[in-house]
């Protein structure tokens, strides 16, 4: 379904993404792990397009990705939505306008201008936040939510884009353990009920290991690991890090494990 094959980034001398190859037969869910500079972001960006690689190549059904222009980028880019540790969000803007916005890429310019929207599209938009459990937040400016109600915005703009794949750059490094579940667990049933294939770049082993069935280990630009959370073992982590032997599994927990479901269902009535 989609393949990567020796793709490599170079910023000057320095080379961010080294010739990395994988391929991903059919829906999935895979998270990258890494230290900070290992490339993640850059690998997530050149996927998406909103950076050209170097060299090598990214084909998706067949087709190569990497030399899309113009539209045929555009068309690319909503097939593969993007979400981002910061939301990226208007935070002026309400829910539901910020929301359509992941309509824009097929939407013409003039009905973009006079913020014209389809009554359809604005259905679908509130189905989509009533699925993620937030649409009584729909009216309400961006600015006023949480964090992990904003991630869940950005994830249902995506949504809007009815995207194949969704790339999330460190989507819950913003946020507090419960946040970070209730998010995680979003994408996770993205996944499984919609068959949609996510990539997410993850700053815990822990995470990686509880959401993802394919776990990506990059150091300093390359793939030092590719397998499943149960192959990840601390020896393997410790490489990928490219830590000592003081390296802690502690240091990179979210500590997710350790809430509780009724809790945060409780904690999700009062907001
Ligand atoms: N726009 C850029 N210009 C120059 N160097 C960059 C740029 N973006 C990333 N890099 C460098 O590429 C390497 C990989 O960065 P990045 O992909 O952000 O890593 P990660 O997301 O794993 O922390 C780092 O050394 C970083 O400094
Ligand atoms: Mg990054």
């Amino acid at each position: 379904m989609l393949q990567v094959k020796t793709l490599t980034k170079r910023f000057g001398e320095r080379t961010a993404v080294d010739k990395i190859s994988f391929d991903v037969a059919g829906p999935c869910m895979i998270g990258i792990i890494g230290a900070s500079g290992a490339g993640k972001s850059t690998f997530l960006r050149m996927m998406n397009r909103l950076t050209d690689a170097t060299s090598g190549a990214i084909t998706y059904r067949g087709a190569d990705v990497t030399s899309l222009r113009g539209s045929a980028r555009r068309q690319w880019q909503s097939q593969c939505a993007m979400i981002f540790q910061q939301f990226n969000l208007v935070p002026r803007m309400d829910v539901v306008s910020n929301v359509l916005h992941g309509t824009l890429n097929r939407r013409s310019t003039l009905s973009t201008m006079f913020n014209l929207y389809p009554t359809e599209d604005i259905h679908r938009a509130i189905a989509i936040l009533d699925r993620l459990g937030i649409a009584d937040h729909a009216p309400k400016r961006a600015e006023a939510l949480s964090g992990g109600q904003q991630q869940r915005v950005a994830i249902a703009r995506a949504l809007m884009q009815d995207p194949a794949i969704i790339l999330a750059d460190e989507p819950i490094a913003s946020l507090d353990p419960m946040n970070a579940q209730i998010v995680m667990d979003a994408l996770r049933r993205i996944h499984d009920e919609d068959g949609r294939t996510v990539i997410a770049n993850l700053h815990t082993l822990d995470t990686a290991r509880r959401y993802c069935d394919r776990v990506i280990g990059m150091r300093q630009g390359r793939i030092v690991f590719d397998g499943t959370p149960a192959q990840l073992t601390t020896g393997v982590a410790r490489d990928i890090y490219g830590a000592d032997a003081s390296f802690s599994e502690a240091a990179t927990s979210t500590q997710i494990e350790t809430l509780e479901q009724s809790l945060i269902r409780e904690a999700e009535a009062f907001v």
